[in-house]
């Protein structure tokens, strides 16, 4: 089967491949580092207003095979113990041509994963070398490639990440419609090129762009920090619903605050700073608990992460740089603790 020739006659074909969030949805982004089970599970937990979630990227091998239990260790075997949570999450993977893709995608269909999305975003140096990530943007012919060999292999929701391109953003629309005559069910755009990194502010126009241009669901990702933010992104976009990276990170709460505490929280810097304080010490007590009785972490692993994840969240007290350096400089997890305590 070509390219653009993907069958979607047949009804169960395509109600498999639907979306499986509604529109308006706030979805937590993949990240490295962050949002691996532990990390949503104690998310789902303690903030159910979120519509999904997905894994950070799994890497294809280009040789060999990865184990069974790599696959699910991915995602989690709790998560496929808990139907609502599983049914929210989306798997990522990263990959290039030479890879072992069909291969991969034939262990993880043997999971009860119905969504995958292929990380085209990733902009670091070794994975653009190898031709992954990123550098698929301005390489459309080995994207075409993957993108088939997915598309092929995989019968639920299959969706793609993107940056506005690689070097610069020429062939956006170009992009665009491959992704979309190759059969892909919805795009996310990060509305940055790989050349900016994170630098500047993300253009939210290429998202609008992109929701003119297809007719596949576009999720509208970059610099969404507040309440404000999202609603300036669903108003000037038209995208179908939001991805939220550092945000999240910063505000892990966001939806709650979202969904629940709308007319409250807009603008409202006392208020948010008042949530931010109660909610701080819940979020990292749950995720210690979590990370040890999912992972049993040594300390020195859950203390590095706390310490990354602290590095947005108090970005919004008076005295941030030095509240910051305080949690850095934290010689174990007491110490870290009794800081939340002072918060
Ligand atoms: C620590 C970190 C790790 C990330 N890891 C991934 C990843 O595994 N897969 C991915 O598609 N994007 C990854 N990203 C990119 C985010 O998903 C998101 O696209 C980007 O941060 C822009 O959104 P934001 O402005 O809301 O942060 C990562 C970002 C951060 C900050």
């Amino acid at each position: 089967m070509k390219c653009g020739q993907v069958d979607t006659s047949g009804l169960k074909v395509h109600m498999s491949r639907k979306l499986p969030f509604k529109r308006g949805s706030l979805i937590f982004a993949p990240m490295e580092g962050v949002t691996d089970e532990a990390y949503r599970l104690t998310i789902k937990e303690l903030y159910p207003e979120w519509d999904y979630f997905n894994t950070d990227f799994l890497r294809v091998p280009s040789q060999g095979h990865y184990s069974k239990e790599k696959y699910l260790g991915h995602i989690g075997s709790s998560v496929l113990k808990d139907n609502d949570l599983l049914s929210k999450t989306g798997y990522q993977i990263l990959t290039t041509a030479r890879a072992q893709t069909r291969n991969s995608v034939e262990e993880i269909k043997k999971l009860p994963i119905k969504h995958l999305d292929l990380n085209l975003g990733c902009p670091s140096k070794k994975v653009n070398s190898h031709k992954g990530g990123a550098y698929l943007l301005g390489d459309l012919i080995e994207l075409e490639k993957i993108l088939k060999e997915i598309r092929n292999a995989f019968d639920f929701h299959f969706s793609v990440k993107i940056r506005t391109g690689y070097k610069d953003t020429n062939n956006f629309d170009e992009l665009l419609k491959t992704i979309q005559d190759c059969g892909v069910d919805s795009v996310t755009v990060h509305g940055r090129t790989k050349e900016q990194l994170y630098k500047g502010k993300a253009n939210w126009s290429f998202i609008k762009r992109a929701v003119e241009v297809l007719d596949i669901p576009v999720i509208g990702n970059g610099d969404l920090w507040s309440i404000e933010d999202v609603e300036e992104m669903f108003n000037q976009t038209g995208c179908h619903s939001v991805m939220l990276g550092r945000g999240a990170l910063k505000t892990p709460w966001f939806a709650t605050l979202y969904k629940e505490h709308k007319d409250i929280a807009i603008g409202n810097e006392a208020y948010l700073l008042e949530v931010r304080k109660q909610q701080v010490v819940d979020y990292f007590n749950r995720l210690e608990k979590n990370y040890v009785s999912l992972f049993n972490s040594r300390e020195s692993f859950i203390l590095g992460r706390f310490k990354s994840f602290s590095r947005y969240m108090f970005e919004d007290f008076e005295e941030a740089d030095a509240i910051r350096s305080k949690f850095l400089r934290a010689n174990d997890l007491k110490e870290f603790n009794s800081l939340l305590d002072q918060i």
